[in-house]
């Protein structure tokens, strides 16, 4: 059992699960022929990912790293009539890509692509009153990722949901006496969420096409 099982079953739900989406593989082919690195979600995780905020009915939604905006699409399908999306991106390059695929997929009149560093973009969305959010993704550089925590919270209400991406690490995760600045945030994160009285979190372990890693899911009372 290993990497190549876990890529041919995500591979087998996919076709089943699945079916081709024509504009979604248009948004991966663009991104990458722009030469965009492959971070984005699987397939069934960006499904998985639409499932919650459905869920949760949410109907405003951040997301913290776009990069081709290839989850952007998912959650944003699952909005309702008059929701709206504000993905942040830094990349000047990712934003360009991301705002083209997002208006091939026709949702320019619900998504925002905001460009400029997240550690810039969300005190403006604070200030600027754009919250409460229902539903929280952050998905940027894992060094950062205690402060996107401290900034969800404060754009967070009771019910919403923040999920954090890519915090298994191939198990990397485990090692506190990590020199990496990506491992020594998703532990922060962690301990940050358990830290919070308002936050009921849980980590879920993932494997398949991107390999092993998890996602971080929690609740705001
Ligand atoms: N959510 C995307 C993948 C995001 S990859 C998907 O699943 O399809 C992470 C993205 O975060 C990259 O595009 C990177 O440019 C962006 N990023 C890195 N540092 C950032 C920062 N400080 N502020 C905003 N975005 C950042
Ligand atoms: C990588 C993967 C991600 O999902 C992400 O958000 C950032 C980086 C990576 O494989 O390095
Ligand atoms: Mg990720």
């Amino acid at each position: 059992m290993g990497e190549r099982l876990w890529a041919d079953i995500d591979e087998y739900a996919a076709s089943l699960l699945h079916p081709h989406d024509v504009v979604l593989d248009e948004v991966l082919a663009r991104s990458e022929a722009a030469g965009l690195p492959g971070y984005n979600v699987s397939i069934g995780q960006g499904v998985m990912l639409q499932i919650m905020a459905r869920m949760v009915k949410a109907r405003s939604i951040l997301e913290i790293g776009t990069l081709g905006g290839y989850s952007t699409i998912y959650l944003a399908r699952a909005l309702p009539e008059g929701g709206r999306l504000i993905t942040l991106e830094a990349d000047p390059d990712h934003a360009r890509v991301a705002r083209e695929n997002v208006a091939q997929a026709g949702l320019d009149s619900v998504v925002h692509v905001m460009e400029g560093d997240a550690q810039r973009t969300l005190p403006l969305i604070h200030e600027q009153r754009m919250g409460p959010f229902d539903f929280i993704f952050i998905d940027a550089n894992k060094n950062a990722y205690p402060t996107y925590l401290d900034w969800s919270l404060k754009l967070s209400g009771p019910g919403t949901v923040i999920i954090g991406d890519n915090v298994v690490r191939g198990g990397a995760v485990l090692n506190g006496d990590s020199g990496d600045e990506n491992v020594k945030g998703v532990r922060r994160l962690l301990e940050l969420m358990a830290d919070e009285p308002r936050l009921t979190a849980t980590v879920v372990q993932t494997v398949g096409s991107k390999g092993y890693d998890g996602f971080v899911l929690g609740l705001v009372d």
